[in-house]
């Protein structure tokens, strides 16, 4: 029994509300409050137009993912079963859409019968991004809306669409510039007066300028090219072809069997994973309730170079104006100069106009004067050298220098913060704040959280990373912290394998295939090999039960540091980032394993991921089980943010528990047995996981 005053009817005209704050999520109980509402309504003879609308919020956010494969998705009224009885209501319905809709939310308003847009509000199908389709009849219905040449191409990039666009498109039929709701009602009322017809999406015909064999054909060859084998975007290609050949019932069918199917893929599982898995990343367990932010308002960055500049310009991104200082000149200028290059080239791209670039510009000030750049900041970022006693000289100036309550960030990638924050008397204020490079495009930020860190730094910081567009993981100090330190291991088994007869090329284009961004030496050649063999040359002194092979000290021994030097586990031509493969190599590599003696053999790419990816969820284990991580998925949103983890795998931990701990263990423990098998300590916290059959949370 729906209660009447559940919606509101006012001059023949019901405005049902959605009631599911904070982004209106179609619940498996707003699903049924709409549908009762709705078809309440319509039955009533002194109803002659219902609005749908956000009720003052968003309209839809679109169908609410944490209920994907439960019992509460089967709900009746399912999606398909909501949107399709709206579709067959005799009463005038009109969606009001303030906000956004996305996904089922634009979904459920193509379904009715017209629809107003608020000027600012978003309209897109963002399923893709997860791994599905639209599966509520957004691939039929859109493309009887607007263009499929337009169509198409919004459905595989799950982009939003701007108001003015959908506007002019068709997809909706009037914006609102003033009051959403007043507008609607407004626009109601004319339809009424004109006795306008309902405008049933379904039984509109595709619109379609061009060929649909080139147009398609067009589309699976460009997914082949950048996406190769993408399932989900090969199938909204397929439900766009069905929405033009078959009638809409038809190919609402065909799109709802493709989501079903899509959505029981490890992949889309995996993609959904990943999407919680960051959001979760930004709570912080256990921090005081009074802790506040502070305001950020100026900010510092010590050290000019390659991170240096980077950091700045992502605070000038964020319109925050920031100091940018060096001890040298020359160190400062190229710095300014990089800063100046990444605005002009989105200029060239026509990313940025060049007011925009002009204004970005204005808000870094040069300075070779640490005293002055600092004197107003809130927060001062050092990114100098990665020397220890260097770092600690300029804490100690910032003790004197910075004002009081300034946030003191460091970003180094392995020294021990809590070391740096020990020679100031304000430990509390002392922070890690690890950007990956290049600083201004990666998203990744590891936050480290020292001994003294106080909370009210610690909530500052988590924020100023949102601002700053990134993703910000929580760490506690230890050599590495998480990404850094879970990489040592997979990069020794990489070298390992190498003793073992395996080729450069052949462990690179594993890992790539397995979905790595890059595999692990060319990643290598891409950063510099000097900074892998300082840290080795430190840890054989300082962790010498921690066993790298010597093959890469022979690389760099021989001046091979990496594309920088034109050579190093490949060789690359001038201007060129082609990998080539160099005899030169395979000489330092035969005369290595002829010392070492170690047997050769033909290993299997499977087993070359396997190493890979269990000496990351290895130490991921460690870094739990000491609580230097908050928590599993915190890890994963490291390694698919920072180190170019493939997301449809969700992230070394997800990884492991696909594989299920028990078997994780098994093979570790056969790994133990093998080349080097004292380096395969299972951590304790997998051999309890695994013994209770249980997974990482
Ligand atoms: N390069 C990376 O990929 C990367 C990634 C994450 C973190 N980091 C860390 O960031 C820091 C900087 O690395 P980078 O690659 O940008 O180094 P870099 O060598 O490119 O730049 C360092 C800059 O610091 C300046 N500098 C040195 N002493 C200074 C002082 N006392 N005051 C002011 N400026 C001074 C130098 O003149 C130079 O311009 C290091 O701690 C490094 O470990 C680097």
């Amino acid at each position: 029994m729906v209660m009447e005053s559940a919606y509101v009817v006012k001059d023949g005209i019901a405005v049902v509300s959605f009631d599911n704050p904070p982004v209106n999520s179609l619940s498996a109980a707003q699903r049924k409050a709409l549908h009762e509402q709705v078809l309440h309504a319509a039955q009533r003879d002194d109803v002659q137009a219902i609005v749908v609308t956000g009720g003052g919020g968003p309209f839809c956010g679109g169908a609410e993912i944490r209920e994907f494969n439960t019992p509460a998705q089967k709900a009746s009224p399912t999606m398909p079963e909501l949107i399709e009885g709206l579709d067959k209501v005799d009463t005038l319905l009109i969606a009001a859409i303030g906000g956004f809709a996305f996904g089922a939310g634009l979904e459920l308003a193509m379904a009715l019968h017209y629809r107003v847009l608020g000027a600012y509000a978003q309209l897109g199908l963002p399923e893709v991004k997860f791994g599905f389709l639209p599966g509520a009849g957004g691939t039929q219905r859109l493309p009887r809306l607007i263009p499929m040449e337009h169509a198409a191409p919004l459905m595989l990039s799950g982009a939003p669409l701007g108001a003015q666009s959908a506007f002019d498109h068709g997809l909706v039929d009037i914006l609102s510039h003033g009051d959403l709701l007043e507008d609607t009602l407004d626009f109601a009322r004319k339809l009424i007066a004109a006795k306008a017809p309902l405008r049933r999406t379904s039984a509109l015909s595709p619109r379609m300028e061009s060929a649909p064999a080139d147009l398609f054909a067009t589309l699976r060859a460009d997914i082949e090219k950048r996406t190769p084998g993408h399932k989900g975007k090969l199938s909204i290609v397929d439900c766009c072809e069905a929405a033009v050949t078959l009638p809409f019932e038809a190919g609402r069918e065909f799109e709802r069997a493709r989501f079903l199917e899509l959505l029981a893929t490890p992949e889309s599982k995996a993609l959904r994973y990943n999407f919680f898995a960051e959001r979760q990343a930004a709570k912080i367990a256990g921090v005081s309730k009074d802790a506040r932010p502070h305001d950020i308002r100026r900010a510092a960055v010590i050290g000019a170079g390659t991170m240096g500049a980077g950091i700045a310009i992502c605070f000038m991104n964020a319109g925050i104006p920031v100091s940018l200082v060096d001890t040298q000149r020359e160190g400062l200028e190229r710095g300014m100069a990089t800063i100046r290059g990444v605005y002009d080239t989105q200029v060239e791209k026509g990313r940025l106009t060049q007011e925009a670039r002009e204004r970005a510009l204005q808000r870094v000030t040069p300075s070779l004067d640490l005293a002055a750049a600092v004197s107003d900041a809130d927060i001062v970022v050092e990114a100098v050298f990665e020397r220890l006693d260097l770092k600690q000289q300029i804490f100690r100036d910032l003790e004197r220098l910075a004002p009081k309550g300034a946030i003191l960030a460091t970003n180094t990638s392995m020294l021990d913060i809590d070391q740096i924050a020990a020679v100031t008397a304000r430990e509390a204020d002392v922070i890690g704040m690890h950007f990956f490079s290049p600083a201004h495009v990666m998203r990744l930020v590891e936050v480290v959280r020292c001994a003294k860190t106080s909370d009210d730094v610690l909530v500052t910081v988590m924020q100023l990373a949102r601002k700053l567009q990134k993703t910000a993981v929580l760490s506690r100090v230890c050599d590495g912290f998480i990404g850094n330190r879970m990489l040592q291991r997979y990069l020794q088994q990489a070298l390992f394998l190498l003793d073992e007869g395996c080729g450069i090329a052949q462990i690179d284009t594993a890992m790539e295939k397995f979905g790595m961004a890059m595999g692990p030496f060319a990643v290598g050649d891409l950063s510099g090999l000097d900074i892998g063999w300082s840290i080795r040359k430190r840890r054989y002194v300082e962790q010498p039960e921690m066993i790298y092979s010597r093959i890469a000290d022979r690389i760099c021994e021989a001046g091979r540091l990496g594309q920088k030097t034109g050579e190093g586990w490949y060789r690359y031509e001038p201007g060129s980032r082609k990998r080539l493969q160099d005899p030169e190599v395979d000489r330092i590599l035969h005369a290595h394993r002829e010392a070492t003696g170690v047997a050769q053999r033909a290993v299997s790419d499977e087993e070359i991921v396997d190493r890979l990816m269990l000496a990351l969820a290895n130490e991921g284990a460690r870094i739990l089980d000491e609580l230097v991580a908050q928590r599993a998925s915190d890890i994963d949103v490291v390694y698919a943010t920072g180190y170019g983890f493939p997301v449809t795998k969700g992230g070394p931990m997800h990884y492991a528990n696909t594989l299920g701990l028990d078997e994780v263990l098994a093979r570790i423990r056969k790994y133990q047995q093998g080349y080097q098998g004292g380096q395969w300590q299972p951590s304790p916290f997998i051999v309890k996981l695994a013994g209770q059959g249980a997974s990482f949370e």
